[in-house]
């Protein structure tokens, strides 16, 4: 399989620059999602590697070969658009069939591939349908099953599961992991929902104003976000942001600001000294932070309770820390009123910190 490779892509609308110098390499079967918030440009990226727009400056390699200049049907791509748009003369069978019916490939052969896509899709029992006598969400998945029955070295999802309710988009996320496992091809795959992005991605791609922000594993991402944007986009709930300086003492190096005083572990120390009586944000995310009556008061924050929200095995408090606000998760078991002040220890390797002015991680 070919891999992807991205070469200071940019492209421009008129005089508007949309996108900035997108610099990026796909490796052979790799899962690559593209997450970022509304209008951060994802879709155009996703279209100018398909063909479908052109590019404005730089280079799109597929398998050590440019393609910038190629029809999209010679790029040997398949792609499920965001706003798909199926026959709706068809029914589901010959809908997912199409593109192989084109292709004149035998009866024998539809047929099995359509029959095996169906059945990864649950769809099934609907193959004889027209898309008018489906559901949004059944739609959606036709649209998904006709780029799925192709025989492409790369497929390209612009947000496939944007139409469907909250269950059938973990269960066809979760057919989405196990597919990909199967089929082994390379996958580009958009969305603007973070928890896509980490569940799905070998490598994901954060974007914001038309540049790339981070690109890692999952596991990178979430734990060494480079800035404070990544950090505040990925997780849920999101990171807390309370805002501080540093200082120097005898005892070691703190974080304070209105409401608490943290003692920075080791390693955090030694980065944080070069910051010394600077503006930095505190980062921590609700994880890091366990409720603990007897945690010292240089290793924790403490909070007045002002929302408690009920989610089952969980309840999340919304709580105040000075003038910042704070979400910590607890057992929903644990009494707790509202006003209440609680004391929650800081994981020490859960601490982040941002350069207030330029909110890049130190
Ligand atoms: N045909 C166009 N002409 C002018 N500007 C455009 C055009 N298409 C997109 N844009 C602009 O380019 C930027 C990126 O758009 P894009 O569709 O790639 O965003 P996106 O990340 O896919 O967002 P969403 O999550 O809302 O789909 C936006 O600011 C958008 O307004
Ligand atoms: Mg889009």
């Amino acid at each position: 399989m070919p891999n992807i490779h991205l070469e200071n892509l940019i492209k421009r609308y008129g005089d508007v620059e949309v996108l900035h110098g997108i610099e990026l390499e796909m490796a052979d079967n790799e899962f690559t999602v593209l997450v970022g918030p509304s209008g951060c440009g994802k879709s155009t990226t996703l279209r100018m590697i398909a063909g479908l727009e052109d590019v404005s400056e730089g280079e799109i390699y597929i398998g050590g070969k440019p393609v910038s200049r190629l029809e999209p049907k010679d790029r040997d791509l398949a792609m499920v658009f965001q706003d798909y748009a199926l026959y709706p003369h068809m029914n589901v069978a010959r809908n997912m069939s199409f593109a192989l019916r084109l292709q004149k490939r035998p009866q024998a052969e539809i047929d099995k591939k359509v029959k095996e896509v169906a059945a990864t899709l649950g769809l099934t029992d609907y193959l004889a349908r027209k898309p008018g006598e489906l559901s949004g969400g059944q739609r959606q998945r036709v649209a998904m099953g006709r780029a799925l029955t192709r025989d492409a070295a790369t497929f390209l999802f612009d947000e496939p599961l944007s139409n469907l309710d909250a269950k059938l988009r973990g269960q066809m996320r979760a057919e989405l992991a196990l597919m990909s496992q199967r089929v082994q091809k390379n996958m580009i795959y958009v969305t603007h929902d973070q928890i896509e992005a980490m569940t799905l991605a070998d490598r994901i791609v954060v974007m914001h104003g038309g540049y790339i922000q981070q690109q890692g594993t999952p596991e990178e991402l979430f734990k060494r976000p480079v800035n404070k944007f990544v950090a505040g986009f990925l997780g849920m709930p999101p990171m807390n942001f309370l805002e501080g300086e540093i200082f120097e003492r005898d005892t070691g190096v703190f974080v304070s600001g209105d409401g608490f005083d943290l003692r920075l572990a080791a390693d955090k120390a030694a980065a944080a000294k070069a910051h010394q009586n600077k503006e930095v944000i505190l980062g921590v995310r609700p994880s890091d932070l366990t409720f603990d009556a007897d945690a010292s008061k240089q290793e924790a924050l403490t909070l007045d309770v002002m929302v408690s929200e009920y989610v089952g095995a969980q309840s999340v408090l919304l709580c105040r820390c000075g003038p910042a606000k704070v979400m910590v998760e607890v057992n929903s078991e644990t009494p707790v009123a509202l006003g209440q002040t609680l004391t929650f220890a800081v994981n020490p390797n859960g601490v982040h910190l941002f350069d207030r002015h330029n909110e890049v991680a130190i």
